[in-house]
């Protein structure tokens, strides 16, 4: 079946069961805040699986356009999809389990057509500790079920998904597993929910596309086996229970269903591939792709399909790439894209086709695509990432270990996503990171930064004495990285053009420009403005290493690298300097960072206006190119 045939014939099925359609929510969760995006057809309708009367009644059915960011990392093989269309039915309050388990069933086998004996089910084995019994109404429903189809329906009770790797099939067609499989709620696992928070067991529907089992998964397959013989392709949640201030479930004031089936998959099933991506609903956008490159491996065409289609339809909902929260996964999803774009040499008209190639499919679907947006976001983004890329991946080349957090600063500084990091790093440099403490990471930075408006840096401190860059994404900073390491090398011209009698007093640096104070008793002339500016930009030419050594603070002094007198320095500090040597350098200060690798990253250097602020103190404004 075609995807737009099995959308189409879901809804009238329920609608002929006395279900109403309602329309599909935006993928940015406009009543919930608990998550970034709509990830199930159920977060819109929280409230009334509580009990609030939903105008459209008690039976709804839609398909749900989804977005679930943690598949990001999934990928890439024939199945995970991070944009995806979830059909759904509810019952609020009124059917439960054997009209859903009944209904759903029937679908599958007499709608779509998929032979039964095909189809693997599984229930929920109960929770002892939380007071919540095993699921055997589900059981017996599936065995009646199959029983008139004529089909062998033994139980098998595996219990945890590790436990079915020792045990494998036997025989079995209903299975039963633990809250690890068979629960569901937004929060995961009974344990995982907060109170108040609501779920309840469900049932799982698996196809058999009979591939042999990949004993990497396991020594046995079962149902919930990762090796891709069982694909699910339809959940009932019987959301029934809530949990309590006291940890405790307590059963709602009524008896929900929620169902939830993902379109790609259950097209997949009816076609009998098990690669989603060789559905209707890919196969343009992949065909396209190979068109305008042939060459790409499947894995990256599948990501760049998933990713692109992904970022048109949060585009379409508002979404705009930025550093915080939905708009940060936007950018990883445009920038892995771009990254692989980049290093795999491919045809940069990509990014425009394909959007195309997926606003044509699904259009009549989705009125909110609209293509001139779509492009207009990708290309800006596209622009900003690849001006940050080079000046990343020259940093990055020159690491002989990474660490969380340097991969983390990589990212801060140039957007350099994670995947890209792992990838590009020289082999076995990042061996250790895993991508959790990389979150764990991000995840603090995100507090400290909703609790200072504005990041501050300047790890010893002197940078908050004497002034502050001010940046609020990764772009910015950038910029504000090379407008310090700029500063730094005017203050070192300044006293080359005008004598080593002056200092500084202070400076300040935002995104548009340096200021910078130091003490001199009157305006530079033309000539000598010329010449600063002609040694800073000899010194930017030479792309001279900027790095820094760690010193005691006698010793940096010592050193003669430059330090603000009013600053407060720990015993051991960093001296930042540009040259190949601490003693050959054209300039070199006392100081936090951040900065560039090579001074060829600052860009053109230019002085705008001059300015007195007390008596022998001046003031200059200065910026950069780009
Ligand atoms: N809400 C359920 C799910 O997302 C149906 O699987």
């Amino acid at each position: 079946m075609q995807s737009e045939e099995v959308r189409n014939k879901f809804i009238k099925f329920f609608e002929k069961r006395g279900h109403k359609e309602i329309p599909s929510a935006s993928l940015v969760p406009e009543a919930d805040s608990t998550t970034l995006f709509t990830g199930s057809g159920m977060q819109p309708l929280i409230p009334y699986l509580f009990g609030k009367e939903h105008p459209a009644g008690r039976r709804l059915v839609n398909f749900q356009r989804c977005f679930r960011a943690e598949d990001i990392e999934e990928t890439g093989d024939n199945r995970h999809t991070t944009f995806f269309e979830m059909l759904g039915n509810w019952s609020l309050g009124d059917y439960f389990k054997e009209e859903q388990l009944t209904w759903f069933f029937e679908f599958l086998t007499d709608v779509v057509g998929l032979a039964a004996n095909r189809l693997y089910v599984t229930v929920f084995i109960g929770d002892q500790k939380n007071n919540i019994p095993r699921d055997d109404e589900s059981a017996d429903i599936w065995q009646g079920l199959f029983e008139r189809k004529g089909i062998d329906h033994k139980v098998v009770p595996i219990g945890r998904a590790s436990i079915g790797h020792q045990t494998g099939m036997d025989g079995g067609r209903i299975f039963y597993y633990d809250a690890s499989k068979n629960w569901w709620s937004r929060k995961g696992k009974p344990e995982e929910m907060p109170s108040g928070e609501l779920g309840g067991p469900d049932s799982e529907v698996f196809f058999d596309f009979g591939t042999p089992h990949n004993p990497k998964f396991g020594k046995y397959c079962h149902p919930n086996c990762d090796c891709g013989r069982f694909l699910e392709i339809g959940n009932s949640v019987f959301m029934e229970y809530q949990k309590n201030e006291a940890g405790r479930f307590e059963k709602l004031s009524q008896r929900n269903v929620d169902f939830g089936g993902g379109l790609e998959r259950i097209t997949a099933a009816s076609i009998d591939n098990p690669d989603v991506f060789q559905t209707d609903i890919f196969k343009e956008i992949i065909e396209k792709i190979d068109q305008v490159n042939p060459k790409l491996d499947i894995s990256v065409k599948r990501v760049f399909a998933d990713h692109l289609r992904g970022a048109s339809f949060l585009i379409a909902d508002g979404v705009r790439p930025s550093n915080k929260d939905a708009g940060y996964i936007l950018r990883r999803l445009i920038r892995r894209v771009i990254a692989y774009e980049i290093r795999h040499d491919v045809h940069p008209d990509l990014l425009a086709e394909i959007p195309r190639v997926i606003v044509e499919k699904f259009k009549k679907v989705y009125s909110n695509l609209d293509l001139d947006q779509i492009i207009e976001v990708l290309k800006i983004e596209k622009s900003k990432f690849k001006a940050a890329l080079s000046r990343g991946l020259n940093e990055l080349a020159g690491y002989k270990e990474i660490n969380v957090r340097e991969a983390f600063h990589l990212y801060e500084t140039y957007g350099l996503p994670f995947e890209l990091i792992i990838e590009m790093a020289p082999k076995g440099i990042t061996a250790d990171i895993k991508k959790e403490d990389f979150d764990k990471e991000f995840e603090k930075h995100q507090e400290a930064s909703r609790a200072g408006k504005e990041r501050k840096f300047g790890g010893h401190g002197m940078l908050l004495d004497t002034g502050e860059l001010k940046a609020t994404d990764a772009t910015e900073l950038q910029k504000v990285t090379r407008l310090h390491t700029a500063t730094h090398l005017m203050q070192a011209a300044l006293r080359k053009v005008l004598g080593e009698s002056i200092s500084q007093r202070g400076s300040d640096i935002t995104v548009e420009r340096t200021r910078f104070d130091f003490t001199f008793d009157r305006k530079l002339t033309d000539a000598e403005v010329a010449q600063v500016e002609d040694l800073v930009n000899e010194a930017i030419a030479k792309d001279l290493p900027f790095q820094y050594e760690e010193m005691p603070l006698d010793e940096a002094k010592k050193s003669g690298a430059l330090y603000f007198f009013k600053g407060k320095y720990p015993p051991k500090v960093k001296v930042y300097y540009s040259g190949d040597s601490l003693k050959s350098a054209f300039s070199k200060e006392l100081c936090g960072g951040p900065h560039v690798t090579h001074t060829g990253e600052v860009g053109k250097f230019k002085i705008g206006k001059q300015e007195a602020v007390a008596e022998g103190v001046r003031r200059l404004r200065a910026t950069i190119d780009g």
